[in-house]
C-alpha cells in the first residue's frame, strides 16, 4: 500500500513534476528507426507529457522537436519535410533537425528576427533499429546505456513499441510480478513451441517453471543497476528452478528467462500519466530471431499510431469458451493478457486501496527505490548512475539446480553487479 501522496509522486511524470524531471535524466527509447524515411512523413510521439514530432531530413539526420510551431502553434506534423528541414503548412516557417529556424518567407528582409526563433528539440541517438532521446538538461546528460542486446547482431533481435492505456508504474509492476505468470498466462494444454520461443498465442506451457507453480520463495537484492528479484520454483523431483528479473533504474527490465530461451528486455516510458510506451526487445544470443513467431506469441494487433485493435474497447476479444478449454483468461496472446490485467485497473490505480502480500516483494522494492530516489532528487542529491561495464553483461539467465541448495548457493549475484555498499558490508 502507498499513501495517496506517494502514489501521486510515483505516477506523475509530466514537465515540472519530481518524477518527470528525474526520468528526464535517463536515455529514453522514442521510436523505431523504420518509422522515419528521409524526406518522408513525420511521426508524432508524446513523451513524458510532451507532444513532439520526429522527422528524418534529406541527409538522414533525425529531428525530434516540439509539435507546435513557434509562430502561432499549428502542428508541424502536417508540415512538408524536404530540403533538410520541416516547413509549417500554415505560413511556411521552416526548421532544421537542430531546431533552428532556417526560413521565414514573409520576413525575408529581417534575418535577425529569424535568428531569434528556435523550436525546442532533443538530442537523439540511433542504435540497433531504435531511436533514443535524452530530454534532461545538457550538463546532466549521462553516458548512453549499452544494454547487452546492443552487442548482438541486428538479425538476432527484434523490437516492438506499443501504446498501452495506463500509467507506466502499473505496467512495470506487472513485469516484476512472478506469480501472475502462473495464472494470467497459463495455457491449459501443452503448447507447440518453436526454437527458443517460450510460448504460443494461447499462453505459456503449463509445464514451464513459471507456470507450473507459483514461486515457493522470493527475494530481492540491491545491485549497481537497481534490483535483482529472485524467485525459486519447484522444477522436478530433485531440482528447483532458480529465476531472476532485473529491474534497471528507472524504467527498464529483463523479465525471467531460462537457458535456451530467447532473451527479453523491456522499457516502460510514460507517454503521459495515463498511457505508456511499452517497449519489448526480443533477442537470441546465438542465432537469428524468428520475428513472426515472436509477434504471434505476443498477439498484438496495432494500427499506424501503435494503438491496439484488441483493447478494453472490445474486452480484449475475450473468448469464454477458450477460457474453459484453452487458457486461463480466454484472451489470446501473452501481451494482450498483460494489457488486460493492467489496463482494467484504470489509468492510475489507487495504491492506497491495495492489499500486498509476500508475493509482491519485487514490486515493493521497485517502488521503494523510485520513491527514495525521487525524494533524494528533490533534496538536490545526485541521481542513480548506470554503469556500462555492468549493463553490457547483464541479462536474465535462470537455471535448474539441486533443491537442497539455497538461491545464494545455486544462483549468486555476480560480483560485477554488486553495489559498493554490498562490498563494504560483506568485507
Ligand atoms: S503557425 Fe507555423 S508558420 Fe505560422
Ligand atoms: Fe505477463
Amino acid at each position: 500500500m502507498l499513501s495517496k501522496q506517494d502514489n501521486h509522486l510515483l505516477t506523475r511524470t509530466g514537465p515540472g513534476t519530481p518524477m518527470g524531471e528525474l526520468f528526464r535524466l535517463y536515455w529514453i527509447p522514442a521510436l523505431k528507426s523504420d518509422e522515419l524515411k528521409s524526406d518522408g512523413k513525420p511521426q508524432r510521439v508524446r513523451l513524458l507529457g510532451e507532444d513532439l514530432i520526429a522527422f528524418r531530413d534529406t541527409e538522414g539526420k533525425i529531428g525530434l522537436i516540439e509539435e507546435a510551431c513557434p509562430h502561432r502553434g499549428t502542428s508541424l506534423y502536417y508540415g512538408i519535410n524536404d530540403g533538410c528541414g520541416i516547413r509549417c503548412m500554415y505560413h511556411g516557417w521552416k526548421f532544421d533537425t537542430n531546431g533552428d529556424c532556417t526560413e521565414i518567407p514573409s520576413e525575408e528582409g529581417d534575418p535577425k528576427f529569424r535568428k531569434t526563433i528556435k523550436i525546442k528539440n532533443y538530442p537523439v541517438k540511433e542504435v540497433k533499429g531504435i531511436i533514443w532521446t535524452y530530454m534532461g538538461p545538457e550538463e546532466k546528460q549521462p553516458e548512453f546505456p549499452e544494454f547487452y542486446w546492443m552487442g548482438l547482431p541486428v538479425e538476432n533481435m527484434m523490437s516492438e513499441r506499443v501504446w498501452q492505456e495506463c500509467n507506466y508504474a502499473q505496467v512495470m509492476e506487472n513485469d516484476l510480478d512472478y506469480v501472475h505468470a502462473a495464472f494470467l498466462h497459463k495455457a491449459l494444454g501443452k503448447q507447440e513451441v518453436g526454437e527458443g520461443i517460450l510460448s504460443t498465442d494461447l499462453g505459456i506451457d503449463p509445464n514451464h517453471p513459471l507456470v507450473r507453480n507459483p514461486p515457493v520463495k522470493q527475494d530481492v537484492e540491491d545491485t549497481n543497476y537497481g534490483k535483482r528479484c529472485i524467485a525459486v520454483g519447484i522444477g522436478n523431483e530433485t531440482d528447483n528452478a532458480f529465476m531472476e528479473i532485473h529491474y534497471i533504474f528507472p524504467f527498464y527490465t529483463f523479465p525471467p528467462r531460462f537457458e535456451g530461451e530467447d532473451g527479453m528486455w523491456h522499457a516502460f516510458i510514460p507517454r503521459d500519466d495515463y498511457s505508456t510506451w511499452s517497449w519489448d526487445v526480443q533477442f537470441s544470443h546465438n542465432r537469428p530471431i524468428d520475428v513472426q513467431a515472436n509477434h504471434d506469441r505476443r498477439g498484438l494487433k496495432l494500427d499506424e499510431h501503435f494503438k491496439k485493435q484488441i483493447s478494453i474497447e472490445n474486452d480484449y476479444a475475450q473468448d469464454r469458451e477458450l477460457q474453459k478449454t484453452g487458457n486461463f483468461t480466454g484472451i489470446r496472446g501473452i501481451a494482450n493478457q498483460d494489457h488486460a490485467a493492467t489496463e482494467t485497473m484504470g489509468p492510475i490505480v489507487d495504491r492506497s486501496k491495495e492489499h500486498l502480500g509476500t508475493s509482491d516483494l519485487p514490486i515493493i522494492h521497485m517502488r521503494r527505490l523510485l520513491l527514495q530516489q525521487v525524494k533524494a532528487f528533490q533534496d538536490g542529491k545526485e541521481n542513480f548512475t548506470l554503469v556500462n561495464d555492468s549493463l553490457k553483461n547483464l541479462y536474465s539467465a535462470g537455471l535448474y539446480d539441486s533443491n537442497q541448495k539455497s538461491w545464494q548457493e545455486a544462483f549468486p549475484l555476480q560480483s560485477q553487479f554488486k553495489t559498493k555498499e554490498f562490498e563494504v558490508k560483506s568485507k
